[in-house]
C-alpha cells in the first residue's frame, strides 16, 4: 500500500485536498497532501483547522515551488487551480499575457517539481477562452514536459456529488492513462477517448441523462430542520435517512451554521410566489403575484427556486442572495443555509469554515466539492496502478 504525496496549489479551504484524502485504489494505495499553498489568509486557516496541515499563505511564484521542492518534495502528484478569466490577448502568446500569471505559475511548478501526476481544475468556459490558444498553449507546455494530456468537462453530480456542477480538468499524466470521473458511466466510444488526446474534438461534456446522477437536494439535506429567513438551528431533525447523510454526519455532533440569512418582510412574500424550478422573472409567475412584489431586472439565476428531486444547481459564492443566484429552497422562503451550501458541495458536517459570513460563503462556492476531488483522487490512483503494472511485466 503506498501513500503518494500531493502538492495542492491554490488549494482554498481544502475541498480538494479533502476528497483526495478519501480515494482508495483496490490495492489501497491512498494521497495524503504533503504541502498547500493560498494567498488567502482564513482560507488556509479553514484548510488548517479541518486537514490539520497548515498551508504556505504566499503568493505562488517559482522561487516558492524551488524552496518547497527542496524542503518538501519529492511530490508524485501536483493539483491546483489557478485563477484564469477569459479576455482577448489579439497576437501575443497566452501565456505571456500577465493577466495569464498563475495559469504559467502553475505549469511553471510542474516543471519545477516534476510530479507523476497532475491535475489543473478550472471554470468550463477555461477550453474557449481566447479562442482555445490558452488552452492549446497549456496542452504544448505539458506535452513538451513529457505527460500525455487529456482535458474534459465533468459533472459533479456524476461523481455522488448532490449538484449539478460543472468544471474543467486538463490532466497531465508520465504513468498510466487517466480516466475522468464519469468517463466509465458514458456509452463507450473508442473514438472519443482512446485516439489523439490533443486534438479539440476529444473534449466532452458528460450528460447527465447518460450518467447516474445518485442525489438530489432532498437527499443532501431532509434530515435538517426547517428555517425562517435570518434563523440559524445548529441540531438535527432526523437521524440520517440515506448513506449521504450518514456520510455528512459521520464525526459530527451538531450541523453548524445551519443558518439562513435575513430577509425584508416583502421580500419573503415574494419568494412565497415562486413555485420550484422557475423565477420570479418569468412573466408566468410574474401574473401570480401582485404588481408591488415582482422584480423588475436580475441575472439569468435570479430569484429562482431550487428544485428538491434534482441535484441542486451549482453553489457560488452567492448561495444566500437570490437577487444574484439559483438559491431558494425548495419548500421555505429563504435562501439556503450556509450548512445547506456545504452539503451541496459534499463537504461533511464535521467540515467548519472560518470566517465572517461572506468569507464561509466564498471559500464554500469556490471549492472543488470533495466528492468529486476523491473521484479525481481515484481516477488518480488508477492511473498510478497501471505504471505499477507495466513496471511488474517489465
Ligand atoms: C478556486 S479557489 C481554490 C479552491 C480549492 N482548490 C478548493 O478545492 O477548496 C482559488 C484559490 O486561489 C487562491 N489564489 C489566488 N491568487 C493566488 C496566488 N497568487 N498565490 C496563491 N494562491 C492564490 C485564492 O485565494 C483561492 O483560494
Amino acid at each position: 500500500m503506498t501513500v503518494y504525496r500531493s502538492l495542492d496549489l491554490f488549494s482554498g479551504c481544502g475541498g480538494l485536498s479533502l476528497g483526495m484524502s478519501l480515494a482508495k485504489n483496490s490495492k489501497g494505495d491512498s494521497i495524503s497532501t504533503a504541502c498547500a499553498i493560498d494567498i488567502w489568509e482564513i482560507a488556509c486557516k479553514t484548510f488548517e483547522h479541518n486537514l490539520g496541515l497548515k498551508p504556505l499563505c504566499e503568493p505562488i511564484d517559482d522561487d516558492l515551488i524551488r524552496r518547497v521542492n527542496q524542503e518538501n518534495g519529492p511530490f508524485d502528484i501536483v493539483v491546483g487551480g489557478p485563477p484564469c478569466q477569459g479576455f482577448s490577448t489579439a497576437g501575443k502568446r497566452a501565456l505571456d499575457d500577465d493577466r495569464n500569471k498563475l495559469v504559467l505559475a502553475f505549469l511553471r511548478a510542474i516543471e519545477i517539481t516534476n510530479p507523476k501526476v497532475f491535475v489543473m481544475e478550472n471554470v468550463t468556459g477555461f477550453k474557449t477562452f481566447q479562442n482555445g490558444k490558452i488552452h492549446e498553449e497549456v496542452v504544448l507546455f505539458a506535452k513538451k514536459l513529457g505527460y500525455q494530456v487529456r482535458s474534459a468537462i465533468v459533472l459533479a453530480s456524476l461523481s455522488g456529488v448532490p449538484q449539478r456542477r460543472k468544471r474543467f480538468l486538463l490532466v497531465g499524466s508520465k504513468v498510466g492513462a487517466f480516466k475522468f470521473p464519469g468517463e466509465q458511466a458514458l456509452p463507450h466510444d473508442e473514438n472519443l477517448f482512446e485516439s489523439d488526446e490533443f486534438s479539440l474534438e476529444k473534449f466532452f461534456v458528460q450528460k447527465p441523462e447518460n450518467g447516474t446522477e445518485k442525489w438530489t437536494f432532498n437527499d443532501a439535506t431532509s434530515d435538517l430542520p426547517a428555517l425562517k429567513a435570518g434563523q440559524r438551528l445548529e441540531k438535527y431533525k432526523t437521524p440520517p435517512k440515506n448513506s449521504l447523510q450518514e456520510y455528512f454526519r459521520k464525526g459530527s455532533e451538531l450541523p453548524l451554521d445551519h443558518f439562513a440569512v435575513g430577509h425584508r418582510e416583502y421580500f419573503i412574500e415574494m419568494l412565497s410566489y415562486i413555485p420550484q424550478g422557475k423565477s420570479a422573472l418569468d412573466p408566468e409567475v410574474q401574473k401570480t403575484m401582485p404588481k408591488k412584489l415582482r422584480p423588475t431586472s436580475g441575472f439569468k439565476n435570479s430569484y429562482q427556486r431550487i428544485v428538491g428531486d434534482a441535484p441542486s444547481p451549482t453553489i457560488t459564492r452567492n448561495f444566500t442572495t437570490p437577487s444574484s443566484a439559483n438559491c431558494i429552497h425548495p419548500s421555505q422562503d429563504r435562501a439556503l443555509s450556509i450548512r445547506e451550501g456545504a452539503r451541496c458541495q459534499s463537504f461533511p458536517d464535521w467540515f467548519y469554515f472560518l470566517g465572517t459570513t461572506d468569507e464561509k460563503r466564498l471559500q464554500i462556492g469556490n471549492a472543488v466539492p470533495p466528492l468529486l476531488g476523491k473521484a479525481i483522487g481515484e481516477s488518480i490512483l488508477n492511473a498510478l496502478i497501471e505504471s505499477k503494472k507495466t513496471k511488474t511485466k517489465a
